[in-house]
Parts: structure tokens; sequence; C-alpha cells
């Protein structure tokens, strides 16, 4: 594996071995066991929009395994005033070791793979955010001991989020169910893909429908970053998308759920079911860091 730019390049075993190792970290840490596995080695992150998250994990993830983070706002860098990204690459490549990048487009990620000869990793684009469906196997995983055989429902917008739960769940061997109101679809890249898993993926605008049976019910927010202008029409497309208790009743007893973060309560999520589930969700949160050092360690050693 040379980067990790959206979960569709990624064979099972890679992703099951970042797993692996996502938790053989995290059991270090938690028993203070400290390396230095990627000692003096630069990581520089690249933010073309907010985080918490993703930046405050990566920051201390390197820093946990002997290395550095450069914060690189595109607000600072020349990318900002015009500077291709393929220079940009070829430029970067020379001073750091690894680049996480958070942008819009898909194509700006694969370009920086392209021209650079270092690894990139993807933190999130309007397309993926494999980084954090990494997290959430891993979180999934830990809570059932495994993954394939499971049912994994998302119900929301077909974003982002949808499109890396769609791959990984499915590349997992997970059932996957997905509710979306009908012009909010993932992409149709992913859709293509789930087609040739039959019956595993299921596609519909019914949530009750979707959430039956479910091991695991996912969501996430209805108004994207970069999608705050459309957030009005969004609120109106997504009413009766709530995960809320009676949403859960149509899943397995003792369901677990996940988000992202940040959650929006009372839309997406009532603020009731979110605090029910809330170890879990702030676990997934947690589990940012130990499987991005697992991708590090994996792309930069
Ligand atoms: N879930 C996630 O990526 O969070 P941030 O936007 O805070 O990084
Ligand atoms: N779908 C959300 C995820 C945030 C982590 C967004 O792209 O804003």
């Amino acid at each position: 594996m040379k980067h990790l730019l959206k979960l569709l390049d990624c064979k099972q075993e890679e992703i099951t071995a970042i797993l692996d190792l996502a938790d053989q970290l995290k059991y270090e840490r938690k028993h203070n066991i400290t390396h230095r596995l990627l000692e003096g080695k630069s990581i520089g992150l690249i933010f073309q929009k907010s985080s918490t998250r993703t930046r405050v994990s990566f920051e201390t993830g390197i820093f946990q395994l002997g290395g550095q983070a450069l914060f690189l706002s595109s607000r600072d860098l020349q990318i900002g005033r015009g500077e291709p990204v393929q220079d940009t690459a070829r430029v970067l490549s020379r001073y750091l070791d690894g680049i996480m990048i958070r942008t819009y487009e898909q194509k700006e990620v694969e370009d920086l793979a392209r021209y650079g000869r270092i690894p990139i990793i993807n933190g999130l684009t309007d397309f993926c955010h494999p980084c954090q469906v990494l997290a959430d196997l891993m979180t999934i995983r830990e809570k059932y001991g495994v993954l394939n055989g499971l049912k994994l429902c998302y119900i929301g917008d077909g974003n982002n989020m949808a499109n890396s739960l769609i791959v990984g769940g499915l590349k997992m061997d997970m059932n996957v169910s997905v509710a979306t109101p009908e012009g909010y679809r993932p992409d149709k890249t992913v859709l293509n893909f789930a087609s040739e898993y039959g019956e595993a993926f299921t596609l519909t605008d019914d949530p009750m429908k979707a959430a039956e049976n479910a091991d695991i019910v996912v969501t996430d927010t209805w108004a994207s970053m970069g999608q705050e202008e459309e957030k009005t029409v969004r609120m109106k497309a997504f009413q009766g998308y709530q995960l809320n208790d009676k949403l859960m009743a149509a899943a397995k007893p003792g369901a677990m759920v996940q988000h992202c973060l940040p959650a929006y309560r009372g839309q997406e999520i009532t603020d009731k079911l979110f605090e029910e589930h809330a170890d879990e969700i702030f676990e997934e949160a947690e589990n940012r860091l130990h499987a991005q050092k697992a991708v590090m360690v994996t792309l930069m050693k």
C-alpha cells in the first residue's frame, strides 16, 4: 500500500492489517508501552476545511510515534493563491515523509499522489472519508469481535461518509443497507461497486426498512462542509431520516450507533439517542487516533 486515497483502492487484507495494527497500538498506548516507529519523520497536514478530530489525532498520533506534524492551512500555503497542486506535491515531497490532505475535490488528492513521491493520506474529501471509516470498522470490530456477516445500516445523506461506509463495509464482508432520499444518493462509482455485491447491499428511501435487524446504525450531518448554503433545503429533504427511538426499534436489540461527529442533535440524531450511545460514539472518535497511527506506520515506516 503506497497511499490511502480511498477505500476503493484497498484490498481486504490491507484493511485487516491496518485494523490489527491499530488494535495493537491502542493496547500499547493504554499500557504505556512507547515506541519510536516514525522517529525523525515529518507529515504535512493540509487543511482546506475545518477539523477538530482529524487535526488533533494526526498531530498527537505522529508525535506519539516519534515524528512531527506540520499544520498547513490552505489559507497560508501558496495553494491558496493558486500554486498548482502538481508543483506543491513535488516541492513538499522533498521535505516531508507523508502528507495528509483534507479538501473538496477527490481529484486534488489523487493529483498529489500522482505528482508527489511520498505517501498521501486522504483526510476527507467531498467523495470519501477513509480514515474515519477505518476507525469505525475498528470500533465495530472491538464490540462484536468480527465484521463479516454484520448488518451495517446508514441513514441520511449519501455523502462522503456514506460512500466510504458502503465500500469499507462490503470489502469487509458486511451487509450494508442505506436509506437516503431520492435526490441524495451515494456516488455513482460507489453504487456501481456495490452492485457487484448482490444482496449484501441494499439502497432504499425507507429508513425503517434499511434499519431492520441492523447490528450497527450510522448517520452523519445533513449538510456537509461546503454545503452550508443548501442547509434550509436539506433540512426539509431529510425529514423522516432521523436516528431516534422509533428507528432503533427496527434494528437488533442492543444495536450500536456510530456518528463520525460533529453531530447536530435534533437533526440527524435525537439528543436522547446520542447520549445513550455516547460511549460508542466517543470510542469511535478516540479510535481515529489509533487507526491513523496504524495508517501512518503502514505508509511511512
Ligand atoms: N469526524 C471528523 O473527521 O471530524 P473533524 O471534522 O473534526 O476532523
Ligand atoms: N460529511 C461531513 C463529515 C464531517 C467529518 C462533512 O463532510 O462535513
